[in-house]
């Protein structure tokens, strides 16, 4: 983390600021600093009245007693008693004004499109609800969803929603074992999947891998699969009476359906995330709170209007999707583009082809597609007309001003604003970010809080400093209620560090002058793979499933494009030598398990690893050796000449 510090510190010292321009200002749902400061105080010293006139914008079906409850921290409540549905919010309340106004845009890799006004998604969903509750689903129960990225991933998420079921999206690019591990954590009573999904032409078998992902999940009652195409089957197997086929199952099922009254805290959502040990944590998000997040910061951070035609480019399996591609547009009658496929297929313009098909406003996406994008080269997005663009946005690692600028200068032609959004799958919505028509933004800065986020940079001992652990001190209303199956974790993990007075991020930061924070990175074991949250442990475990392998230690280093890659330090039992091949089935299992984007980017077959005299891996050392730095520190090592051998082995792998 020093030398990541030390290269910001360098940034801070270079950074320029940028405004937005005078056109955008005048149309921003925020217009000044003062507004934006006059808010945010309120929102500090009066959470309670900001939070309830937020709110208020949205539907209850009956109110609240108390926005905000906070008698048994850190399990705090929000819009205490008060009911309400998130589909209703998406859906119901727009028909009247926005019925026949597009919401959602659907593209398919192979280029089948569809489009869906508010009030077909409305139909859809409620006909999608009424298939689930035919076939027993009720609230309160677990669905899993595994999906390619195509329109039924919003219209399922919706629908069980809807019905007050809980939604656990699983990404479509994991695998088996990490299938298996949220059904049986979760006891998922019925998984949503597919026949298969397009990923660089190549056919994604879907529900070929929840067949092997199921095996063994006693709580699995029906698997519910939709044809990827609406005429025709891709193959798959179905087992007799536990495999549905939707389009046969949901045939004249009505397309009204009366919402699900939900309280505020009723489950919505179970999302899992890595964490520092071995298994993934089921993230628990709930009904009010959650909405009233997504809602404003949607609003306030990319400025959504109903006539924006909205594209934010992650998976529905991240948290990134859940919030920004489904939740909070279509709160703000916003319409969403989708896209099922790859941004180099057919061709590297991809991206830059839906961007002025659709006349996209609002683009989010990660900083390793814009590096990617750089790397391809300014002639593909050069060749489309990318003017309908008015915002720009950035989130799941820290942007360099490498990236920053050109996204900048050739996405958005020195016109868009960019808003460096900084935010968790804990968090629920965006906490650090700058408001588009407000802030002078600085490259590589996610810059000032959000409403109602009191963030401080501290030491361990809770001291406040300008380079340290980045901290949240107050309750927000989309904040994480807990890890499913286990509050004590919960407790300890977020809110044990400094007492119960701030809830712990895992993330380094630090603040310069202008009080604006910078995002270094993960303090914790987490790697940060192309924005993907990746768990050492979890990899360590799943190599060990490999007869060969006696032990072993991922690390993570920096990569040019993904941000961060991984480096696989193994140790093979005795008997056994290193080779291509060997790596090739370490590889393999990785894939078939976890998932294709967990990959290390090079397997070193190594005698010994380096640890402290009370047996903790050094990975500090290990990174010292990957990025080609000199040594550290050594003398808390047990055994220091561990080291020389790795340098070696290192440099021959
Ligand atoms: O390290 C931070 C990084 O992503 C982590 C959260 O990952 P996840 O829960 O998968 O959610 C990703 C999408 C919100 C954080 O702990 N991160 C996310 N956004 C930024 C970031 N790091 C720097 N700058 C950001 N804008």
């Amino acid at each position: 983390m020093e030398v990541e510090a030390e290269q910001t510190r360098n940034l801070i010292h270079h950074s320029h600021k940028y405004a937005p321009s005078a056109s955008f200002v005048e149309q921003a749902n925020l217009k000044s600093f003062e507004e934006y400061k006059r808010l945010y105080d309120e929102s500090i010293n009066s959470p309670e009245t900001f939070w309830g006139r937020v709110a208020s914008e949205l539907h209850w079906f009956n109110p609240w007693s108390q926005v905000l409850d906070s008698s048994d921290k850190p399990f705090f409540k929000w819009f205490v008693g008060a009911q309400t549905n998130l589909a209703y919010n998406c859906l119901d309340r727009h028909l009247e004004l926005h019925g026949d106004k597009i919401a959602l845009i659907y593209e398919g890799e192979p280029g089948d499109r569809l489009t869906y006004t508010y009030r077909q998604l409305h139909e859809e969903t409620c006909k999608f609800a009424n298939t689930l509750l035919h076939l027993g689903v009720r609230k309160g129960d677990r669905v899993a969803i595994y999906l390619p990225l195509v329109a039924e991933s919003v219209i399922s998420i919706l629908a069980v929603a809807r019905i007050g079921a809980i939604h656990n999206v699983i990404f479509g690019g994991f695998a088996v074992d990490s299938i298996k591990g949220r059904i049986l954590d979760s006891t998922a009573k019925l998984i949503i999947t597919s026949d298969g999904g397009y990923r660089r032409g190549r056919v994604i078998p879907l529900k070929d891998l929840v067949d092997e992902g199921v095996d063994g999940c006693p709580s699995v009652e029906k698997i519910l699969v939709i044809r990827r195409h609406p005429d025709r089957q891709l193959p798959c197997k179905m087992q007799e009476g536990r495999d549905v086929w939707y389009h046969e199952v949901s045939q004249g099922k009505s397309l009204s359906h009366e919402a699900q009254h939900m309280d505020a805290e009723d489950m919505l959502f179970l999302l899992y995330t890595s964490g520092t040990t071995g298994s993934p944590k089921g993230i628990v998000h709930t009904t009010g709170g959650y909405m009233v997040g997504a809602y404003l910061t949607c609003k306030i951070v990319f400025d959504l209007k109903p006539h924006d035609i909205y594209w934010c480019t992650a998976d529905v399996g991240w948290i990134t999707g859940h919030t920004y591609v489904v939740y909070g547009p279509l709160l703000n009658a916003t319409t969403v583009v989708i896209f099922e496929g790859a941004p180099d297929w057919p061709d590297k313009a991809r991206f830059w082809d839906i961007i002025e098909r659709y006349s996209v406003s609002v683009f989010y996406t990660a900083p390793t597609a814009i590096r990617t994008f750089m790397k391809w080269g300014d002639e593909f997005p050069n060749s489309k007309n990318l003017s309908s663009l008015r915002l720009l946005g950035s989130v799941g690692e820290p942007i360099n001003p490498e990236a920053w600028l050109w996204y900048r200068t050739v996405i958005g032609h020195d016109n868009c604003p960019i808003v460096d959004t900084w935010w968790q799958t804990e968090t629920g919505s965006i906490l650090i970010t700058p408001i588009p028509g407000v802030t002078l933004t600085k490259p590589g800065s996610a810059t000032l809080p959000f409403f109602g986020i009191e963030p401080a940079v501290l030491t361990e001992t809770g001291e406040v400093t300008d380079y340290g652990s980045l901290a949240i001190k107050k309750p927000w209303p989309s904040m994480l209620r807990g890890i499913y199956g286990n509050q004590e974790r919960y407790k300890q993990g977020y809110w044990g560090m400094w007492e119960g007075k701030y809830y712990y991020t895992s993330d380094g930061a630090l603040t310069d002058e202008d009080g604006y924070f910078w995002i270094i990175g993960r303090l914790d074991d987490i790697v940060n793979v192309a924005g993907h949250r990746v768990s050492t442990a979890e990899l360590e475990g799943v190599v060990l499933e490999h007869h060969s392998v006696a032990e072993s230690a991922f690390i993570g280093i920096h990569h040019d494009i993904k941000g961060q890659g991984l480096i696989a330090f193994i140790i093979l039992r005795q008997g056994n030598v290193g080779s291509p091949k060997l790596k090739q089935e370490i590889n393999e299992i990785i894939g078939k398990k976890l998932g294709k984007f967990e990959l290390p980017e090079k397997i070193v077959f190594v005698n010994d690893l380096p640890k402290t005299r009370s047996g903790k891996i050094m990975r500090r050392l290990l990174r010292d050796v990957a990025e080609g730095r000199p040594l550290g520190n050594t003398t808390t090592l047990a055994d220091p000449s561990v080291i020389d051998h790795i340098v070696e082995e290192f440099k021959l792998s």
